[in-house]
């Protein structure tokens, strides 16, 4: 089977492409990245060797690129990563998040209807949903909830979601979503909260905690989420959205003291910080149905899978700190400084 994947030297998309080289030595992939300020080849450099890897620097939004990818690769399926990620860039920049998240995954589903396939997967979130209260603990995101979207990026997002539904009903796309809790794990651009934290961290730098540090998000591990998506292509039925999320919820100052405690820094590093705007209070995702039907569970426990991150992060130092020591100090500056 030949796989599209777009996004692959992402967070995600890169974690996913080599659990599928290993996975499923009888694979072929190919993927499409237009290497943003967080895609990065660094992350693929060994897949790159392999023969059956191939990658394509292509721009998502632009539909002759696209439609050519289609044409010589001739994909059986796309896993669709690519995407702008971060609220709080969503929320400085929000055009790039509508062109990017939505027109790019019209340009794909149009591909895809025109070439013909036998499975596009999209990769989506739980923000899609909105929020929950804090003082609900009884409460969780099932798949037949409505879209409630808080952010430009969830909003985006969602956006993309309802175009892969009406591809499936308007032309028989086969189409299969999942929408998937915060994700953590090796690769993840410093942007983020855990690898900001540790990277702070590491560095003594003050350990920015947004409002209170009250708002809850359910974690994943990075692997856990990319063998959810292989079980859905492969046994997913046609059309149907699936939840993915750990049952692992955590209040952001409770993840920022463990990191302190992991890399043997002090709590007085951590500093409270002006809240996010329409910041959403609580993620939790009812996982039953992929359980159910696909026989999915999470596998990493929080405890392992944030000491195996942050053991990526100091064994791979220069990945990250080329990084935040290049045009991500302006980033940050900019979004830091006076906040
Ligand atoms: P990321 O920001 O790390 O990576 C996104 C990738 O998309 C990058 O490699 C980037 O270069 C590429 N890209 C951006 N614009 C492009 C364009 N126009 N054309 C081609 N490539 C482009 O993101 P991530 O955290 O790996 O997330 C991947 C997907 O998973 C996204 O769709 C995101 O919405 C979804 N998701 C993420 C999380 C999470 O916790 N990170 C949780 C649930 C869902
Ligand atoms: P983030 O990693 O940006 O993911 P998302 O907004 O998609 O959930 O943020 C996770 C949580 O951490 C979120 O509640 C915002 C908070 N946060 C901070 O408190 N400080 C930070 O510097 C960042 C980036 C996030």
């Amino acid at each position: 089977m030949k796989i599209l994947v777009t996004g692959g030297a992402g967070f995600i998309g890169a974690n996913f492409i080599k659990y599928m080289l290993k996975a499923h030595p009888e694979d072929e992939l190919v993927c499409v990245d237009k290497l943003t300020y967080c895609g990065n080849l660094e992350s693929l450099e060994e897949e790159l060797k392999n023969p059956r890897m191939r990658f394509l620097k292509t721009d998502i939004c632009d539909t002759e690129a696209v439609d050519k990818v289609f044409a010589e690769t001739r994909p059986d399926m796309v896993v669709h990563f690519a995407a702008e990620s971060h609220v709080d860039r969503s929320i400085e920049d929000p055009l790039i998040f509508v062109k990017t998240n939505i027109i790019g995954t019209q340009n794909l589903l149009e591909a895809a209807r025109k070439y013909g396939i036998k499975r596009f997967h999209q990769v989506g979130t739980d923000e899609v949903y909105g929020d929950l209260p804090l003082d609900r603990p009884d409460l969780f995101f099932t798949e037949d909830l409505p879209l409630k979207p808080s952010s430009p990026y969830s909003a985006s997002k969602a956006s993309a979601d309802l175009l892969v539904q009406a591809y499936h009903r308007t032309f028989g796309v086969p189409v299969t979503m999942s929408r998937c809790s915060n994700n953590y794990g090796p690769y993840q651009f410093p942007e983020k909260m855990i690898p900001l934290m540790i990277a702070n961290a590491l560095a003594d730098k003050p350990l920015p905690v947004y409002g209170e540090g009250i708002n809850v998000r359910d974690w994943l591990y990075v692997e856990d989420h990319c063998k959810a998506i292989d079980m859905i292509i492969r046994n997913g039925r046609d059309g149907e959205v699936y939840n993915i999320g750990g049952h692992n919820e955590m209040r952001n100052i409770d993840i920022v003291k463990l990191i302190c405690k992991e890399v043997g820094k002090p709590e007085s590093l951590i500093t409270f910080v002006t809240d996010r705007k329409g910041h959403d209070l609580r993620y939790a995702i009812d996982p039953a149905k992929i359980g159910r039907e696909l026989g999915w569970k999470p596998e990493t426990m929080f405890a392992d899978g944030i000491r195996l991150t942050i053991k990526w992060y100091l064994d791979n130092r220069s990945w990250w700190e080329r990084i935040v020591n290049g045009e991500y100090k302006d980033y940050y500056e900019r979004m830091y400084k006076n906040r």
